[in-house]
């Protein structure tokens, strides 16, 4: 039996990146997914390549309207929600330190990273409840764990206001069926992080870091997505699940 059999998904960001791999492997595991982006090109794509277990709308995750029209098409089309996975999300190169940042770029990252994970929730909630129960998976980041001297403070503030956000609907929501978990990826090979990782210098400042001595590929951390979304994540609510090749549990690393 497949792990998402008679589940159906909706995949936020899923036009590229983690987002993009997540819709492949969900139809693979027996899920229905609704493919969200406002990449309509992108998302139409990888939608179109999964036939009929997929479907694409087109929305961006921080307007409400579009996100409670999300939610309608996953409930006309596929007749349910189950599985609510949250990942849209950006990294701008402007956004640093806490003197730097462009207050227009703090806003925009907050809109979309925290802002649009809320927004998600307050439409997929409801129908969730609707459906019997459903799993939440918000994408936060390792960053929200630990501090850096390569700051990013727009994205870090973003991520731990995830963190915090999806602890309180865990609670909140956990006697009517739905649980709700953050995911914290390491760095990730995908085209968020192609700009900075084109540096060779950027690359090795971060690299250094990792125990593991690489960056994680996309199906690592949706494996640990697919885990958090599946009934075998039962007894799971509230939680974040670290998936960074070790880094939050390094002091030193080796040479
Ligand atoms: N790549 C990493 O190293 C890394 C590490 C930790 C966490 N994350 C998080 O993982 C998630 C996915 O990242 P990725 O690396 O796959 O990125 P990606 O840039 O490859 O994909 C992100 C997708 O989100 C879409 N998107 C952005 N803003 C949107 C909006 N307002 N509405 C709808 N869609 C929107 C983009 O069009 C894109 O298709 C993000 O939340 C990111 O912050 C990434």
């Amino acid at each position: 039996m497949a792990r998402l059999d008679e589940k159906v998904a909706v995949i936020t960001g899923g036009a590229s990146g983690m987002g993009k791999v997540a819709s492949e492997r969900f139809v693979a595991e027996g899920a229905r997914v609704v493919v969200v982006d406002f990449d309509e090109a992108g998302g139409r794509a990888v939608a179109d390549a999964l036939g009929d277990r997929a479907t694409f709308v087109r929305a961006d995750v921080s307007n409400e309207a579009d996100c409670q029209a999300m939610v309608a098409h996953a409930m006309s089309t596929f007749g349910a929600l189950h599985v609510l996975y949250n990942n849209a999300g950006v990294f701008p190169n402007d956004d640093g330190g806490v003197l730097e940042t462009p207050e227009s770029t703090w806003d925009r990252v907050m809109e979309i990273n925290l802002k649009g994970v809320w927004l998600g929730c307050r439409a997929g909630i409801p129908a969730m409840v609707e459906s019997g129960g459903g799993s939440i998976v918000n994408v936060a980041s390792f960053v929200a764990l630990m501090g850096a001297a390569t700051a990013q403070i727009a994205y870090t503030s973003s991520k731990g206001g995830v963190l915090a956000m999806t602890r309180e609907i865990a609670v909140e929501w956990g006697r009517r069926g739905i649980r709700a978990n953050s995911l914290c990826p390491g760095p990730v090979d995908t085209p968020l992080l192609a700009e900075l990782m084109s540096d060779p210098a950027r690359k090795a400042r971060r690299l250094v870091h990792i125990p593991m001595g690489r960056l994680a590929q996309a199906h690592e951390i949706v494996n640990a997505a697919l885990f958090l979304a599946s009934d075998e994540a039962s007894y799971i609510t509230g939680s974040q699940l670290v998936v960074d090749g070790g880094i939050t549990a390094a002091y030193v690393t080796p040479e």
